[in-house]
């Protein structure tokens, strides 16, 4: 029955007099009227914020993880605000640089760097490449020129250990494609390698542990995992990769970056870990800073079972539920604060019954179509995993603060489909 949450929305969210939402100073409802739905409507003082908490918690080891979502005035944010930024693609690496961030200030991450992608890694001069493999190390060595300063490297290892949501699991086995195996001692023998190597010049030990997790101790937990494995090796970093879970729905809460810090940093120094820690948030840097906008184009009422509530967007713009099963909550935002007593499912217009966007959302007694409605908390994995399927437009997104909206990714038109099909 109950209204939205609040703590969903980003942190500029305000209701105006008529009752709709406004972020960043902008009436949503009317953002939707102007710029189209589906639209992303992102709170660039959200993203500030999150920016700034991440560098004061970690300083020089702040690393926005820019797959969450990435566009060239994403990249300019997380520069100004002083994060470093993690590509794991050519593709991510191009869009950083061509947004003008330094490539020093670049971390370049994947489990399979093809020769182009680290040659142009090694040309340009990124911050640090994440070694991921042996045949990775083989490219960087065939790669190396004399005279050229040689690449700062950390190690991904793969632990054996994962911080689930809500839990500490040791895998006890390390069938993953990422990083250098503890337990082989493939991971041991691959920093004898890089140390050994005039090729590269190995600073630190990296180690992702889990996605999505509410709670900081089984960060901690885990991290005594891997600093016990780094310690021998007394390297001056050590990164912990990403993975601090948000609130997606109601009843939820995740710990802030700040408590995550803390806790990683207790940890460490009950350890006596002296190596300059690292984070990668990526989905607790953007994902509660935008709302996604549609217009409800068709309500299917099948009554005894429910009703469809279908949208012009879907999973070409949000394939997270149809992925993960993740969930969301719907509201009308020109009715922010009414209470939503109505079930409905939310699907898109994709050919595809799976296409579903919230399985049980909900809305205010009256709703129609033509009505605007949105979900919160998709600024991350939603544009950045969109797609075309069915030919569907990607959407418009717009950064909005102090009362401007600021279109930053314009929608796609019909002939944008047809630029790389040479008939
Ligand atoms: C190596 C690494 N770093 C950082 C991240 C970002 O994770 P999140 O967005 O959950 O913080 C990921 C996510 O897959 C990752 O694989």
């Amino acid at each position: 029955m109950t209204a939205l949450p609040w703590s969903l929305l980003p942190d500029t969210a305000a209701v105006d007099g008529d009752g709709h939402l406004v972020i960043g100073g902008c009436d949503t409802v009317r953002l939707a009227a102007e710029h189209g739905t589906p639209l992303f409507v992102y709170d660039e003082a959200h993203i500030r914020n999150r920016c700034r908490e991440a560098v004061a918690a970690f300083g020089p080891g702040a690393v926005y993880a820019s797959k969450a979502f990435l566009c060239r005035a994403m990249a300019r944010l997380a520069h100004e605000e002083g994060m470093a930024i993690d590509v794991s693609t050519g593709g991510e690496l191009h869009v950083c640089l061509e947004a003008g961030v330094p490539a020093e200030g670049l971390v370049f991450h994947g489990n399979n760097k093809s020769r182009n992608e680290l040659r142009r890694a090694l040309e340009v001069g990124v911050g640090r490449i994440i070694v991921d493999s042996f045949d990775e190390l083989d490219r960087l060595q065939s790669l190396h020129e004399p005279g050229r300063r040689p690449p700062r490297i950390l190690v991904r290892v793969t632990p054996g250990v994962e911080a689930h949501t809500h839990r500490f699991v040791s895998t006890g086995q390390d069938d993953s494609k990422f990083g250098f195996t503890v337990s082989s001692g493939a991971a041991t023998r691959a920093i004898e390698e890089a140390s050994s190597s005039s090729a590269v010049d190995l600073v630190g030990i990296h180690a992702h542990i889990g996605s999505q997790v509410f709670r900081v101790e089984s960060f901690a937990e885990a991290l005594r995992v891997v600093a016990d494995f780094a310690k021998p090796f007394d390297l001056p970093e050590l990164s912990i990769g990403g993975g601090l879970g948000v609130a997606y729905v109601e009843g939820e809460s995740a710990p802030s970056i700040t408590e995550w810090a803390q806790a990683m940093k207790d940890a460490a120094q009950a350890l006596g870990v002296t190596a300059q820690l690292a984070a990668e948030p990526g989905r607790a840097i953007v994902a509660q800073a935008a709302i996604t906008l549609y217009t409800v184009g068709t309500i299917k009422q099948l009554p005894g079972i429910r009703t469809y509530v279908a949208v012009d967007g879907g999973m070409s713009d949000n394939p997270r539920p149809i992925l993960y099963g993740s969930g969301y909550e719907t509201f009308v935002p020109a009715r922010v604060n009414d209470h939503r007593p109505r079930v409905i499912r939310l699907v898109g217009k994709h050919c595809e019954s799976g296409d579903v966007l919230v399985l049980e959302g909900r809305v205010p007694e009256a709703l129609e179509v033509g009505d605007f409605i949105a979900t919160p908390v998709t600024g991350a994995y939603g544009h950045s995993m969109g797609s075309n399927y069915n030919k569907v437009l990607r959407p418009a997104v717009v950064f909005v603060s102090d009362g401007e909206a600021r279109l930053v990714v314009r929608r796609e038109s019909f002939d944008d489909l047809l630029i790389t099909d040479l008939g």
